[in-house]
């Protein structure tokens, strides 16, 4: 990393440069070729959850075009794509029996990928939950952690030779609490217990996959993607202060410390006060598998407020009213990237960072010209590498920057309004328009420069 001059961010050689999709959010196919249902599946099925109605049943209808997605992904000079699997796409009832076109369909990507000079990073659990291993408990039960060890080793035995990074997760946090304690995401749960339950299970499954893919995918770099922020407390008082901490706890160290080998956070298991029984002999030590990289994915900082209720999605509103949002209402704040970045090096010991995802949602248009024109979206795209451009000068180990995301996709439960993508997608026609922001990119992967 060096700075040529002043107006220029020179990201080293070798850097990793991509962009990154999820399955329920692009594949659609959602019954097709023998997929079994997912709890997404269900849950957007299920009146009243998603806004619009929307559901992700054909989503960008990757399933059908991954050709025409792989041959944008060249042509946009992408050289690395994070994607995940469907796990009720490779295993309908979750485990047992295999459904071989669920395989065909990855082991037919991954080899295009890599014909067109793309590395995969490949996801196994971003939140499509086999709707049969939530009938059986989801993860508050243990038996769908060994369930998903199945999957990991059914996945890496088939891609493995092929595919040299791998997450076993996706946002775990989110699973857990916003899916068994919000109910904001499938499964739709409200309930305290199921969610630390469900949080333990998913970090004894992901520590459970760790030795199972190095075993099949020899020489893999291991990782997984946490969503982490920069907590701050949104007045110097010793009350606001407290509530930062604790929000850290829950959002960041829950996660963070059992995977560094600490185990879980003695301040939030306090705060919690509630039976952590679900923790078995050894399964700690499991937890902490060593990892060849931490994926870091950063929207926005957190800014923490005494009177939030620490559990729940802490948006500052009232403590910030002129800050720059996007269209999911996140305030725009680089500097937390960078600020996250060299807590996490002088916290934790991890050996290589990714950033697996950061982006902005917009309301993007077609112009009557045809294209689309998303400046702020190149502004905030911008302004975060040159963010996370200083923290590797300053010996953060960054090793890559995935941009969420390729395409815009199905945004969960606010369905198809936010638009992430780096392309357009017309759901009518699912015809794909690179924004401005695509050339951009593609300026910025082929340089490894960033202007100011
Ligand atoms: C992350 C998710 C991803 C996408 C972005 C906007 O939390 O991992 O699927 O929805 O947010």
């Amino acid at each position: 990393m060096s700075n040529a001059d002043s107006s220029q961010t020179v990201f080293p050689r070798g850097f990793v440069w991509g962009a990154a999709t999820s399955s329920y959010q692009i594949e659609g196919a959602w019954n097709e070729d023998g997929k079994g249902e997912s709890i997404w599946d269900r849950f957007s099925h299920t009146p009243g959850k998603i806004a619009n109605g929307d559901t992700g049943d054909v989503a960008c209808d990757h399933y059908h075009r991954w050709r025409e997605d792989v041959a944008l992904m060249r042509e946009l000079g992408l050289r690395a794509y994070r994607f995940s699997i469907s796990w009720p796409r490779l295993l309908p009832e979750g485990y047992g029996r295999v459904n071989a076109p669920g395989l065909d369909f990855y082991n037919r990507l991954v080899d295009a990928l890599l014909d067109a000079g793309i590395t995969p990073f490949v996801t196994l659990y971003h939140w499509d939950l086999p709707q049969a291993l939530q009938d059986r408990g989801g993860w508050p039960a243990r038996a769908t952690a060994e369930a998903f060890v199945e999957y990991a080793d059914l996945a890496s035995r088939s891609l493995g030779d092929r595919v040299k990074h791998w997450m076993p997760l996706n946002e775990p946090y989110i699973s857990a609490f916003v899916g068994y304690l919000e109910g904001r995401h499938a499964p739709g749960h409200a309930d305290m217990d199921e969610a630390l339950a469900a949080a333990h299970h998913l970090l004894l499954a992901h520590g459970w996959a760790v030795p199972v893919i190095r075993r099949n995918a020899p020489g893999a770099q291991i990782g997984i993607a946490l969503n982490l922020t920069a907590v701050v407390p949104a007045s110097p008082s010793p009350a606001d202060a407290e509530a930062a901490r604790l929000r850290d706890g829950i959002i960041n160290r829950w996660f963070l410390d059992p995977l560094a080998g600490r185990g879980y956070p003695a301040d939030v298991v306090r705060h919690f006060g509630r039976s952590m029984s679900f923790v078995q002999g050894g399964d700690l030590k499991s937890i902490a598998a060593p990892l060849d990289f931490l994926g870091v994915n950063y929207y926005a900082r957190t800014i923490v407020r005494s009177d939030a209720v620490p559990e729940s999605q802490n948006e500052p509103p009232t403590v910030l009213p002129n800050a720059e949002r996007t269209y999911m209402g996140w305030e725009v704040c680089p500097e937390g990237l960078y600020e996250l970045l060299i807590r996490l090096r002088r916290d934790y010991t991890f050996s290589a960072l990714y950033i697996t995802e950061n982006g902005a949602a917009y309301d993007d248009r077609v112009g009557p010209d045809g294209r689309v024109e998303d400046a702020r979206r190149i502004a905030y795209l911008k302004r975060h590498l040159l963010a996370a451009g200083r923290a590797l000068a300053e010996g953060v180990p960054l090793r890559g920057y995935f941009v969420w995301s390729l395409l815009d996709n199905f945004e969960w439960a606010h369905g198809y309004s936010p638009r992430f993508g780096l392309v357009y997608v017309d759901y009518a026609t699912q015809r794909r328009i690179p924004k401005s922001s695509a050339y951009w990119y593609r300026g910025v992967m082929e340089s490894g420069r960033v202007m100011e």
